[in-house]
């Protein structure tokens, strides 16, 4: 009998440390699902207690509506931390309650932290109504942000009407991204669905967008950043850039898109940079198996980007692009000119591979090409005809 007692306790043990998580519910902080209470104060109060927990730990948001305004969710933390969201996070109507600090939900300097389900909504139409209006605004709040993460992972939530971006991965290692929905109105100013900056190795699998900016924007030091099953229109394409603003700039390398479609987006793959000397670059980036319908510039690299045509430098852009590879796009350009390569006169674009590209243009005429300063080899059939 006695020496069943050590199992039995070993047993014991080891059913704790796999199952120990602690749940903090932000309704027994307070919080009130009726979508006109502040659950502000309730929210940080439950990242507290999970934030200081010795095990891992989960908050859990139930069903119903929570008015929230700014709220920083600061580590580090003692342990894991699970945000289960089964509710809808709303911000105030009025814009400015959240307009004025950038961010709206910002998680910062966590580890292993998972943020699961939920809805936002920042009810961005008051600012964009503003911005229209030409008032002066308030600058505006990305909905959700990962500032300085690792190892962290956002699933299955729903994000529309963000103030400016819907999701920002912002110097984080190793964060996955899936299963979201991004939706704002095709004419809404800066809605970009995920913008990712100086981050490594994040991955965004299952993703659909349909905003008024850029798709996915990604931003200086992005390296190893894995895209899947993107469906992106309205909005603005999957943008490498904008860089070049600043000499001093990281490079972007080693991206991948594959297996994603676009529907009436203003571009598809696109890579723009400021017409200015940098030390930047774009290496590695790979473009595999992608569907164009009717989208005005189905593959994009401008190197003197300008948008609205107004008092943007005009000098060599110093971005060095090389090592691109479109393999198999296919589909509808609205425009006549379905590949675009205006690439720097001063570091020309190198190494760019085309295989299998079939874009045509929607009025019967032939799609066009464009290529200026530009080297690079293709295989396969090659539609528009291939100007390297
Ligand atoms: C490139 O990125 C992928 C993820 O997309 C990663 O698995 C791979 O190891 C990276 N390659 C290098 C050379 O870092």
């Amino acid at each position: 009998m006695n020496s069943l007692i050590p199992i039995i306790l070993f047993l014991s043990w080891f059913g704790n440390a796999q199952g120990a998580t602690v749940t903090f519910n932000v309704i027994t902080f307070g919080a009130k699902p009726d979508g006109k209470t502040d659950a502000t104060q309730p929210f940080l109060e439950a990242w507290a207690a999970a934030c200081t927990a010795a095990t891992a730990s989960r908050i859990y948001v139930p069903k119903g509506r929570y008015l929230l305004r700014s709220a920083e969710f600061r580590g580090p933390c003692k342990s894991k931390i699970r945000v289960q969201i089964d509710g809808t996070l709303v911000a105030p109507v009025d814009h400015r309650a959240i307009g004025n600090s950038d961010y709206w939900i910002l998680f910062i300097q966590v580890n292993w932290l998972s943020v699961v389900g939920g809805n936002l909504d920042a009810k961005g139409a008051g600012l964009w109504a503003c911005k229209a209006s030409g008032q002066t605004c308030p600058t505006g709040a990305r909905s959700i942000t990962f500032n300085w993460v690792n190892n962290g992972e956002i699933k299955g939530l729903t994000s529309i009407n963000s103030q400016l971006m819907h999701i920002v991965i912002n110097s984080c290692k190793n964060v996955k991204v899936s299963n979201v929905k991004m939706i704002a109105p095709d004419l809404s100013p800066n809605t970009d669905g995920i913008h990712v900056q100086s981050s490594t190795g994040v991955t965004i699998t299952n993703a659909l967008i349909k905003t008024g900016d850029d798709c996915i924007s990604i931003g200086p030091g992005t390296r190893n950043l894995w895209m899947d099953k993107i469906k992106c229109g309205p909005g603005h394409g999957v943008s490498i850039g904008s860089l070049g603003r600043s000499f001093d700039e990281d490079g972007v390398e080693n991206v991948t898109l594959i297996n994603s479609a676009f529907s009436g987006s203003d571009n598809g793959l696109r890579i723009k940079t400021w017409a200015r000397p940098s030390k930047g670059f774009v290496r590695n980036i790979n473009f595999r198996n992608i569907i164009m319908k009717n989208v005005e510039n189905p593959i994009i690299i401008d190197q003197n980007y300008c948008p609205n045509n107004q008092g943007c430098p005009s000098q060599g852009s110093g971005i060095k692009i090389s090592q691109i590879t479109y393999q198999n796009i296919q589909g509808s350009s609205a425009t006549k000119v379905a590949m675009t390569f205006d690439c720097s006169h001063t570091n020309p674009c190198s190494n760019i591979k085309l295989y299998d590209i079939k874009l045509t243009y929607l009025k019967s005429t032939k799609a066009q090409s464009y290529c200026k300063n530009i080297a690079g080899s293709s295989a396969g059939v090659i539609m528009p005809e291939n100007c390297l």
